[in-house]
């Protein structure tokens, strides 16, 4: 019994605890994660697209991930990319220094830094990873610079092992290498994620996904870059469902996959584009666009600040949308979920509050541990833009809901507080004159349309999920009961006996 005392007194204690805590947390509320990648070399974009550390809202994100940094083959150990930007040697910015000094203000945060991404390439890590000594001087380089800048961890971007010039036996060796790390950092309480590729063949070559569930912290999928030029047909970015029942290049198909590969779902970190893709149709004229099958030409055109052809900020394609006399045609891609823009033979497939807040809803009922977004420096941040209708979707849902007696039950047994009690602050499911009420979420920024949503989407979501649940309990329940009336078997009958028989051995143990 005193066992059972002192852990009920260490639960009291810690909850006492945990609410002044609370009242401190200046981050997310709502207990996801919310990944935030910082594309560095967005410095050196030109204005009004160019983003420094200092234009991050860091509130709105739980972690800050500063991409990237690389590898010496020479030496097998992590270097800097940028020393210039990185580090204050010889008078450099201190972009290390800089994003972990937010840990002050904001001591919610976690900050890691990222090593890899596409233009490392893979086989300098191929190497690196394929041997034991090569592996031990990497890990030893990189105890020495998460301790020397207190970095809170290091995010794996190898893109791709067994892929782009990788060998067959990286997979193998990038568990060795996660395992290694992963021994190494919990005496330091470092934290260890990666970045995986989402498509099918890299998932089902490049990774031991039970394995890399069991030794990372966080899974980050990147969830994009399903459709491009690369195609010659146009198709979405990053596409909810495929065209079709056999398409395998949809952000659900990637996520059911590693669920069924053993990732743990509470360690999947679903990644969110805040950018496009864009296509020249190769006929203009095209009446009807089709994904999957309207051609388009081998390079795509580029946006003003990011300057890269095939791709464009969310920040710029929402510039182009805000122009008055903007000749840009608005879409919505039902099979896909999300939005694209037509101008002539050009067409941009990108993500925008609705279709994130659809992804974001998708992550939550599934259980997944949060989101991840690639890349913030391309969000609306400096607020030139107005994101509408990112709900329209919960309201539709909450419409249908409203009527349902099930649901009433539900809200009933849920104590759904009052409007009148909870005031404008509080859930944004409440009882309003006994109806259940949908409050839709005030932006709290001008800025960062896309973080905004994602933050105040997992709060909706997460609230819908419980009214959702508690329906699908009573609606089992039902059929339990009615089994019964049938002559059903008295399931309750017998776990009750369970019950008495487990609480009598529990009384002769103490
Ligand atoms: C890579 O490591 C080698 C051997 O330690 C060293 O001589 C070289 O300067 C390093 N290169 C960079 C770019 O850090
Ligand atoms: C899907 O694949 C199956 C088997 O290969 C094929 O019979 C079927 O026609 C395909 N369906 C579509 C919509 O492509
Ligand atoms: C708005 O669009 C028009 C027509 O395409 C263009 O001429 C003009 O430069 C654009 N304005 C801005 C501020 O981008
Ligand atoms: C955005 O919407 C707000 C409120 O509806 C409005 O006051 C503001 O002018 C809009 N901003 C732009 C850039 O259109």
């Amino acid at each position: 019994m005193n066992v059972l005392c002192l852990i009920f007194l260490v639960g009291v204690a810690a909850s006492v605890h945990g609410q002044t805590l609370v009242e401190e947390v200046k981050g997310p509320k709502h207990g996801k994660k919310v990944v935030c990648y910082i594309a560095t070399w967005a410095v050196y974009r030109p204005d009004p697209g160019r983003f420094s550390l200092e234009d991050l809202e860091p509130a709105l994100c739980t972690h800050l991930v500063y991409s990237f940094a690389g590898l010496n083959e020479t030496s097998n150990t992590i270097k800097s990319l940028d020393p210039w930007q990185d580090l204050e040697t010889d008078y450099g910015k201190a972009g290390y220094k800089r994003l972990v000094a937010m840990k002050n203000k904001y001591p919610h945060l976690k900050v890691t830094l990222a090593i890899g991404g596409w233009n490392e390439g893979s086989p300098r890590y191929s190497n690196m990873a394929s041997k034991a000594e090569s592996r031990a001087a990497f890990i030893k380089s990189v105890l020495l610079m998460l301790n020397n800048y207190k970095f809170d961890g290091l995010d794996l971007d190898w893109e791709y092992p067994t892929k782009r010039d990788g060998k067959p036996y990286d997979r193998e060796n990038f568990v060795l290498l996660v395992k290694e790390l992963s021994e190494a950092f919990e005496p330091h309480g470092y934290i260890l994620t990666a970045a995986l590729g989402a498509g099918k063949s890299t998932m089902e070559t490049a990774y031991d996904l039970a394995k890399l569930s069991r030794y990372l912290d966080l899974i980050h999928m990147m969830c994009y870059d399903y459709h491009g030029t690369w195609d010659g047909v146009l198709g979405a970015n990053a596409p909810l469902k495929g065209i079709n029942d056999n398409d395998t290049l949809s952000v659900e198909w990637t996520v059911e996959y590693l669920l069924a590969h053993g990732v743990s779902p509470y360690k999947m970190v679903l990644g969110l584009p805040m950018y496009g893709r864009t296509f020249l149709l190769t006929d203009p004229g095209s009446r009807v666009l089709e994904y999957g099958s309207t051609p388009v030409k081998a390079t795509g055109f580029k946006g003003p600040y990011t300057g890269e052809a095939g791709f464009m900020g969310y920040n710029e394609i929402c510039a182009e949308t805000m122009n008055k006399s903007s000749p840009w045609v608005y879409h919505w891609h039902e099979q896909s979920a999300t939005p694209y823009l037509r101008d002539g033979e050009k067409v941009i497939s990108y993500d925008n509050g609705r279709s994130i807040a659809i992804k974001v809803k998708m992550a939550i009922d599934k259980g997944l541990g949060g989101l991840m977004v690639w890349s913030i420096d391309t969000d609306d941040f400096r607020g030139n833009c107005n994101e509408t209708d990112a709900y329209i979707d919960f309201v539709e849902r909450h419409r249908r809901m409203v009527n349902d007696p099930v649901v009433n039950k539900a809200v009933r047994n849920l104590n759904i507080p009052d409007v009148t009690l909870v005031g404008s602050k509080g859930p944004a499911y409440v009882l309003q004159d006994n109806q259940l009420h949908l409050r839709l979420p005030q932006p709290k920024y001008t800025n960062y349309a896309l973080m905004q949503t994602i933050n105040d989407a997992i709060t909706l979501a997460v609230e819908e999920k419980k009214i959702l649940d508690e329906v699908q309990r009573l609606e089992s329940d039902n059929e339990v009961r009615s089994e019964k009336d049938k002559g059903g078997n008295g399931h309750s009958l017998r776990s009750s006996v369970i019950g008495i028989v487990l609480c009598a051995l529990v009384a002769l143990k103490f």
